[in-house]
């Protein structure tokens, strides 16, 4: 079959046909060779889908370990087309045997990678089966989503043995349409997921991050009338500050039909028309309204009716700006008080993805002064932004665009700006995002900066009220460091990362170190910092001491604050998280140790060090 020899590169490509021609009807244990169904529809984006009622799917889920993925491909790596497909029980006429049982297969929990479950999984990337059986009664008239919170980083998915979608990229949301392959009863979910490492993939080789596999968040399923609100955008508008705007997008209704938004606390109540494109335009004036901030993370109860849908969200509402080299909160300058965080779990490691990690993480943001809080390198689960618009933390959020991509391969463009509708699609609500970053530490040349441009413009579309930023290297001309990176053209917030007194010079070298910026625009410093082991003591000339490393940021402060411009920093970083590139035996042990927190809760002498700068306001004094 011709399309069978063409998906040779399935583990790159081209998948729907060659699936679609392998389909199989899967009840637990009994395989039946199906005519092909309706064919697998892209996942679609929902906003606030965390704030639909759902059936969790969360939970033990059977796994098979299937590193040649045998359960997919033939010995001549082409889609199995004659019953070899897991799930299968034996059939009395079976001419080979069943050499796989979910039935008997161990557990997996999800949400969470795999690598943190099993010893055997800790270092494994390739493919793993997952199967569960639930019960479901789907209501006539309504669409039904599979729901992934996330799935690192190549996932296909099949209810009842019916393909339903398939999707790449590990860190954000995406919602199957179900709604014709489920019935009344018993069902049943199958998920491969592969978190193998691809040169055209986004992120792609190398990563100084743990490559954590599997469901790392909530699966679920979400049940919506025929005409559904998809997608909706409300914030307060920059030009006319005492209304709020934005837009409110259904799936599957006709022009003309209405579309309703209240927000109860403010005596709210207005509505708008669906045009063409599905979308309704809201904008409506506002008055008594509390401006969110880190000092007030006021959010309102927001309901959205739309026929015979309705979505309740909590929002907040603010503005966010440049105005020359500064940053408006609120029409205010700000400065950015802040922490890059890894969505590492404290204490029990893994993939952070509960309320409590969270709260944890943010909770000692906010201990050491912060305002603000970088998410690396990847975007953050909801469950992270729902806490900083509650504690009051403004955002920045990044696509996993880092270090060399293959910026001169369409294909890698249009997965990093799939991963952008995503990202954006499902966050475009938090008052606590502020900044879109577009990628961190990117080799500067034509492709990569055409490359990035072209996904800076596509946010500009699609969110025009937030900012955009990214983590630039710097270059150096003897005691000069200097920030000149032809991609600055392209973001309105230059964020720069250098490791003064870690990968070269001493912590000294910070006093003689000038700064040539050729922007007039605000910029962050990303990243700085050093690593310590919590607890190794020390001489401040001792590398891995707590010493060494406050001696870091005591002359980093001394330098940054000389810096004119500098209108925010996240140091690098506030908890220790698992890498495979810090093998130092009884110092590192699998960490990055830059951490101003271990990765057990230890506070280091750094974290104190930068809490008593960002208490007193110590910081971004260079006016
Ligand atoms: C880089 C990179 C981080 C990495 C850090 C480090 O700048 O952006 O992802 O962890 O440096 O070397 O510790």
């Amino acid at each position: 079959m011709k399309h069978l020899s063409l998906c040779r590169s399935l583990r790159s490509s081209c998948r729907p046909a060659a699936l679609l021609a392998a389909q199989f009807l899967l009840t637990a244990g009994c395989l039946v060779w199906a005519a092909p169904p309706a064919p697998s529809s892209p996942p679609i984006v929902l906003t606030g889908a965390d704030r639909r009622p759902s059936t969790s799917l969360n939970g033990d889920w059977a796994s098979i370990v299937d590193p040649y993925f045998n359960g997919l491909f033939s010995f001549h790596h082409e889609i199995k087309a004659n019953g070899f497909f897991l799930n299968r029980k034996a059939q009395p006429g079976d001419t080979f045997p069943t050499e796989y049982d979910f039935g008997k297969a161990p557990k997996l929990k999800v949400p969470a990678d795999w690598n943190s479950q099993r010893e055997s999984l800790f270092y494994y990337e390739g493919p793993i089966w997952y199967q569960r059986d639930f019960t479901y009664q789907p209501k006539p008239q309504t669409r039904i989503f599979l729901h992934v919170g996330a799935a690192n980083y190549r996932s296909w998915f099949w209810v009842n043995g019916q393909a339903v979608c398939e999707h790449e990229g590990g860190f954000t949301s995406f919602n199957c349409d179900v709604t014709a392959v489920l019935h009344p009863g018993a069902n049943f979910v199958v998920a491969a997921v592969d978190n193998t490492r691809h040169e055209d993939g986004v992120p792609t080789l190398e990563t100084d991050w743990w490559n954590y596999g599997g469901l790392t968040r909530s699966v679920s399923l979400i049940q919506v009338p025929q005409a559904f609100i998809d997608q909706y955008d409300l914030h307060l508008s920059r030009t006319a500050p005492s209304s709020i705007e934005g837009w409110v997008h259904l799936q599957g209704a006709l022009p003309g039909a209405k579309v309703q938004v209240e927000i109860p606390e403010l005596g709210v109540n207005t509505s708008a028309t669906i045009a063409e494109n599905g979308r309704a335009i809201i904008h409506f004036p506002v008055s008594g309204l509390q401006r969110w901030s880190p000092e007030t993370p006021k959010l309102y109860k927001v309901q959205i009716h739309a026929g015979p849908d309705a979505i309740e969200d909590v929002i907040g509402f603010r503005t966010i700006e440049t105005r020359g080299t500064e940053i408006l909160l609120n029409g205010k300058p700000i400065f950015l008080r802040g922490v890059a965080i890894h969505a590492e779990a404290p204490y029990r490691l893994g993939r952070a993805n509960t309320d409590k990690d969270a709260e944890t993480l943010l909770g000692w943001a906010k201990e050491m002064g912060c305002n603000f809080v970088r998410l690396a390198h990847y975007p953050h689960d909801e469950t992270m932004l729902r806490a900083a618009d509650r504690m009051g933390l403004l955002v920045w959020s990044e696509n996993p665009v880092y270090w060399a991509v293959q910026f001169d391969n369409p294909k890698v463009l249009a997965k990093a700006a799939q991963q952008l509708d995503e990202e954006i699609g499902t966050s475009r609500n938090h008052a606590s995002i502020i900044l879109w970053s577009m990628a961190n530490e990117t080799p500067e040349n034509g492709a990569r900066t055409q490359f990035i441009a072209t996904l800076a413009a596509r946010v500009r579309e699609l969110d025009p009220s937030r900012l955009i930023t990214a983590a630039l290297l710097v270059r150096s001309e003897g005691h000069t460091k200097i920030i000149d990176d032809p991609l600055g053209k392209a973001l309105d917030v230059i964020g720069f990362n250098e490791y003064i007194g870690w990968y070269e010079q001493t912590p000294q070298g910070a006093d003689t170190t000038n700064w040539r910026v050729d922007y007039q625009k605000p910029l962050i410093v990303s990243e700085f910092g050093g690593g310590a082991k919590a607890g190794l003591h020390g001489k401040p000339t001792d590398r891995w001491t707590e010493e060494y490393q406050a001696d870091i940021y005591r002359h980093q402060l001394g330098m940054l604050n000389r810096i004119p411009q500098l209108r925010g920093m996240s140091p690098w970083v506030l908890m220790d998280f698992r890498s495979p590139n810090r093998p130092l035996v009884g110092i590192q042990d699998g960490f990055n140790r830059k951490g101003l927190i271990s990765d057990q809760g230890q506070k280091k002498q750094a974290f104190f060090l930068l809490q008593k700068a960002y208490n007193e306001n110590a910081v971004g004094k260079a006016d």
